[in-house]
């Protein structure tokens, strides 16, 4: 099917485009009342998450209401873990908890590489559905959580500031860590490749942890197994967001990425020197769209001016907090839409 819209595609593999294409991260949420409806209809995130017209629903209300350039799959990061024999609850006001864990070799016995289509059938059926009733407006975007950052939920069990239970893994037992990582990336991989076969039209890898890793062990334990994901993903365009990873930022920038996501502290020019060949994606704070409607489009295209009208996909630097007023959303996507047109 051709795409109505396929500026984020254009964008991505590296050509000039008539206009910056612009989406947000967790652009399907809380942050819609339409989304908390349905939400409210299904019971629970999981229950929703598993619901593929429910699913499907959900990834198209923002691309409704925003305008935004792509949707993204309504699903988790934290369905790999599941699939591979360890499920998650989403508790209320908490966030995921496992209420196993998996700390050391023997652990490891419990756990399975994850098959996508008998495991992850749901989110494959998710994906077919949205692409239909998408109806070729915009790209559907796929992902799936970096290795490094699932083994943080793993080994932890639950969101942490420091996630130091699974930081101390890395020094005590490395050899385990690595098993485990390597376990994720297969199962991560066979994942992404199911998605592109139900129709995604680029992925992206979050790595939200990254940032609690030192460069070295950020090397030794993160970017070997994105490197390994990136090498297999060839059919479609891959992003890779790693947050607050300034430091490994040209490292990215020399895996076979199409797109580099950066988050707020990460400086655009600085980082167009450090990644000199990649498209680039970023990085408003997510806190500029509780400014007032002059204040987010001089931010929005203060941004612009700094990452330049190519090579470039205008977000937010993190994930959007359910409290926005959606009017500022759409404020921030009409000034992308404004100021982004070559
Ligand atoms: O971007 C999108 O619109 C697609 C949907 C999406 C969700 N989670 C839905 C969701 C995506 C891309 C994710 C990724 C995800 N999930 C990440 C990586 C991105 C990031 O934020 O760094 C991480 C770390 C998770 C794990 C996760 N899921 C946490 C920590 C939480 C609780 C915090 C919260 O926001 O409530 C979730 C729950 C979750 N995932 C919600 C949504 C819409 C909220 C649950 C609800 O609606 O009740």
């Amino acid at each position: 099917m051709t795409l109505q819209n396929d500026l984020l595609l254009r964008t991505a593999r590296g050509e000039l485009t008539e206009r910056i294409p612009v989406w947000m991260m967790r652009q399907a949420g809380r942050v819609l009342a339409e989304y908390r409806a349905v939400r409210e209809k299904a019971g629970s995130f999981i229950t929703l998450a598993k619901t593929p017209e429910l699913a499907a629903e959900v990834t198209i209300q923002p691309v409704d209401a925003f305008g935004v350039d792509a949707a993204i799959i309504f699903s988790d990061i934290l369905v790999i873990p599941e699939a591979m024999g360890l499920p998650y609850e989403m508790i209320e006001s908490r966030g995921p908890v496992f209420p196993e864990t998996v700390r050391s070799k023997a652990d490891l016995k419990r756990l399975r590489v994850a098959d996508a289509e008998s495991d992850l059938g749901y989110v494959l059926d998710a994906i077919k559905l949205t692409k239909k009733e998408l109806d070729g407006r915009v790209p559907l975007i796929g992902f799936a959580g970096a290795p490094f950052t699932i083994f943080c939920y793993m080994t932890e069990g639950k969101g942490s500031k420091t996630f130091s239970v699974a930081k101390k893994l890395l020094y005590t037992d490395p050899d385990f860590a690595h098993a485990l990582l390597q376990q994720i990336t297969d199962s991560t991989i066979a994942y992404l490749k199911a998605q592109i076969r139900s129709g995604v039209n680029l992925v992206q890898l979050f790595d939200s942890w990254a940032g609690i890793l030192s460069p070295e062990q950020y090397r030794t334990f993160s970017l070997p197994y994105i490197k390994q994901i990136c090498d297999l993903i060839t059919d479609v365009p891959i992003t890779v967001f790693a947050k607050g990873a300034f430091f490994a930022r040209h490292e990215i920038g020399q895996l076979s990425c199409d797109v580099v996501g950066l988050d707020w502290n990460m400086d655009p020019h600085e980082s167009r020197q450090l990644i000199p060949d990649r498209v680039l994606q970023g990085n408003l704070d997510p806190c500029v769209l509780y400014a007032d409607f002059a204040q987010i489009r001089a931010e929005a295209k203060r941004m612009i001016s700094a990452f330049g009208h190519q090579h470039y996909i205008a977000n937010l630097g993190h994930g959007i907090y359910p409290d926005t007023d959606p009017d500022k959303a759409r404020c921030f996507i009409d000034a992308v839409k404004e100021f982004g047109a070559a």
